[in-house]
């Protein structure tokens, strides 16, 4: 059963005010590497880096950047580091979802004070372009969120990091803005983790999924998506549930070694455009079949799009009572099947393309089937 509640802007009331996403900051094997793969197929522009050159002498880091979208890829020079540990348990993946805010001080204490487990107490960071405070609480599996205060801050990205110049002509492909990050959590843990955003951070449930939305012949997964006051940040939690074979979460956090970010979302506003040249620069997406399309104008109606440019690039389509929404599927962006990414387009649709639910997963199952995985 899905219900949809509209969250009111409280933020005057709000005990965590949070202005959006600040960065994703991933502990990759190998950051040089995905930096060039982040800017020549998808855009990006290198915009900053730390490491030795900049003396940092443990890790090296890349920041890169499209619009609002700001990627951060760490990666460790020592053999035994929090780095290296992390990177040889889950493979390449998210380890901060780091969170923009006026006040990095009171997001500590007020997430603190309600239950957070704290990461690193509220640090005050400086250099020749100002300062920032940082603090970080845990969330799921190894995650963590950081709350990042910037305003007195006008360097390339935080304190410690220099300018680069870009070695390669980056073309962007129209990314705007991270839309929502969806974690994997245990069988059981998703309630749990729920709560955790509601008492800790003063989120609302917004939608829920259960597993007679979310099934298949096969596998099943349910879902909530818990939300910000302002609806700046939107986190879906997913859990696997009983189905007559591998759920595509089990098959996540077998590999993951634990709960962890499943996909991140991001907007475009032309979405045929973006994923027309994501394609022609290699990046693979679930394949649905053209069967999909058969009862598209009666499922959605009238759209502005060209129905067949969407077929031809395998570009989902729902709609809900705000509207609709355009939407594709990465495959997994590693070699463990893990991390993918979502492009998404809204046409005024707030929901998550529940009408795709059945295709995509039949989709993935595909996939995990080809990986003898199912
Ligand atoms: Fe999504």
């Amino acid at each position: 059963m899905e219900t949809l509640e509209k969250t009111e802007t409280i933020t005057s009331q709000d005990f965590l005010p949070l202005n959006g996403t600040d960065h994703i900051e991933f502990y990759v094997g190998n950051a040089k590497q995905s930096a060039y793969y982040y800017q020549t197929a998808w855009g990006y522009k290198l915009v900053a880096y730390s490491g030795p050159e900049t003396g940092v002498r443990d890790r090296a880091s890349y920041v890169l950047q499209q619009n609002k979208v700001r990627l951060v890829l760490t990666t460790s020079l020592q053999p035994d580091s929090e780095i290296t540990k992390h990177h040889a348990k889950h493979g390449d993946g998210v380890k901060f979802l780091s969170i923009w805010v006026d006040d990095a001080t009171k997001s500590f204490e007020e997430t603190v004070k309600r239950g957070a487990k704290p990461y690193m107490a509220p640090t005050r960071f400086e250099d020749e372009h100002g300062w920032v405070v940082i603090s970080a609480i845990h969330t799921y599996g190894d995650t963590i969120h950081k709350f990042v205060e910037r305003n007195h801050y006008n360097g390339p990205f935080l304190p410690g990091f220099k300018a680069v110049p870009n070695a390669i002509d980056v073309v962007p492909v129209g990314l705007k803005y991270v839309d929502h990050c969806v974690g994997n959590v245990e069988l059981g843990a998703m309630n749990q983790w729920v709560k955790y955003y509601e008492d800790v951070m003063g989120f609302k449930l917004l939608i829920t999924f259960d597993d007679e939305d979310i099934s298949t012949e096969y596998s099943a997964l349910m879902s909530k998506v818990v939300s910000n006051g302002n609806g700046y940040i939107k986190f879906p939690i997913n859990e696997p549930a009983e189905g007559r074979k591998k759920s595509q979460i089990e098959e996540y956090l077998d590999f993951y070694q634990g709960a962890g970010v499943q996909h991140i979302a991001i907007e475009t506003d032309d979405i045929i455009a973006t994923v027309g040249e994501l394609r022609r620069r290699g990046i693979e997406f679930l394949y649905v079949p053209e069967t999909y399309y058969d009862d598209i104008p009666q499922r959605v109606g009238q759209i502005d799009e060209d129905l067949e440019a969407l077929k031809k690039l395998n570009i989902l389509i729902d709609r809900d009572e705000d509207g609709y929404l355009l939407q594709i599927f990465t495959k997994p962006v590693e070699d463990r099947p893990t991390l993918f990414y979502e492009i998404i387009q809204r046409r005024g649709a707030k929901s998550f393309g529940k009408g795709n639910f059945k295709a995509l997963f039949e989709s993935i199952e595909r996939e995990q089937e080809l990986r003898g995985n199912l």
